[in-house]
């Protein structure tokens, strides 16, 4: 079966994020002063697994779990191993990556696939204030952990912010030349409630940020990549990795999303930049709930927006409760 929007767009990737609480209180994703504690309500692993099966009826090709932060979810590694099983090969999650030298092996025996992990700066003390208190060198451990596990690729975000990390740009980049890392460069969005006129000032198109890059290392080189992944990739000549860029305000592509994200208190957003969520806690808790949840994912997708909103507005649910 194949799912397709109002739009004809082909909906194969669901994201799930599967707790609103993290470890790491990244600036661009949320105030200060979130929960600390998984509410009750929050999806169960028995959840996560009837979500996939309904997915899977449906053709879904692809899960990533996200949070908050994934990794602070004890059964992390068995909602991994439930798609598995269910018949998902591409199986990733996104971390901050602080828990991941501990836990990769149980996630790996899962059969956990990929990971993405956030990577805002080089310097650690850069790093520190885009993160609120968060130390490169845990991060790094995890990203050493991941290498010498041979899961491949390793993709490595950055959320570029004038004034606060765009110097790291640069070394950011470098990484790749002898590592195959592969950084990808994201521009801001308007997902955290920051003041918009601060905002404004510190969001930074992506073509900037490529300039930046090429003015050090000379002009990129084209990566063919899957025209629905929403990354432009390069590499800068002779390197291991690659560089890529994901201009979600500057260059939108939603004509090639196919993604629905599960939020972790059951709702379905079917678009990151658009309010509109729909409460499936009702098909979690139906009589055969794989059956309702296909009647969700196929309503849910119904109301697919043709295009999100970037600009700042007030927003209900900040990023820390989609994930990313
Ligand atoms: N703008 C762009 N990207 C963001 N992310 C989180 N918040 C934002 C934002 N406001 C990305 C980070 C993280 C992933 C989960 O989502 O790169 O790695």
């Amino acid at each position: 079966m194949r799912l397709t929007d109002r739009y004809g767009r082909l909906i194969k990737d669901l994201r799930i994020s599967v707790t609103p609480r993290c470890n790491y209180h990244c600036t661009y994703c949320h105030p200060l002063g979130m929960e600390m504690a998984d509410p009750p309500g929050t999806v169960s692993v028995e959840d996560v697994k009837n979500f996939i099966q309904a997915g899977v009826l449906l053709g879904a090709e692809s899960i990533r779990f996200t949070g908050g932060e994934p990794l602070v979810r004890k059964e992390l590694p068995q909602m991994v191993a439930v798609a598995r099983e269910l018949g998902i090969d591409d199986v990733a999650v996104t971390t901050n990556a602080t828990a991941l030298r501990k836990r990769l092996p149980e996630l790996m025996e899962a059969g956990l696939r990929r990971v993405n992990i956030s990577l805002d700066a080089r310097d650690p003390e850069v790093f520190r204030q885009i993160t609120r208190g968060g130390r490169i060198e845990e991060v790094w451990d995890g990203i050493e952990a991941v290498l010498e596990a041979g899961l491949h690729p390793v993709k490595l975000n950055a959320v570029v912010i004038r004034g606060m990390n765009d110097g790291e740009v640069v070394p950011l980049a470098e990484l790749t030349l002898e590592r195959p890392l592969h950084m990808r460069f994201i521009e801001y969005m308007h997902l955290n409630n920051a003041p918009f006129e601060e905002y404004k000032r510190q969001f930074i198109p992506g073509r900037e940020i490529r300039a930046m890059i090429e003015a050090r290392f000379g002009a990129l080189e084209a990566v063919p990549t899957d025209p629905t992944s929403p990354a432009r990739v390069f590499r800068i000549p002779g390197a291991e990795g690659t560089v890529g860029f994901i201009n979600p305000v500057s260059e939108p592509f939603c004509a090639n999303c196919s993604r629905l994200r599960l939020t972790s208190d059951k709702k379905i957003r079917p678009c990151l930049l658009t309010e509109l969520e729909l409460d499936i806690a009702w098909a979690f808790s139906a009589d055969n709930p794989v059956e309702a949840l296909v009647d969700a994912i196929l309503m849910a997708t119904d109301r697919k927006p043709a295009f999100g909103n970037t600009l700042p507005t007030r927003r209900e649910r900040v990023m820390l409760g989609i994930g990313g």
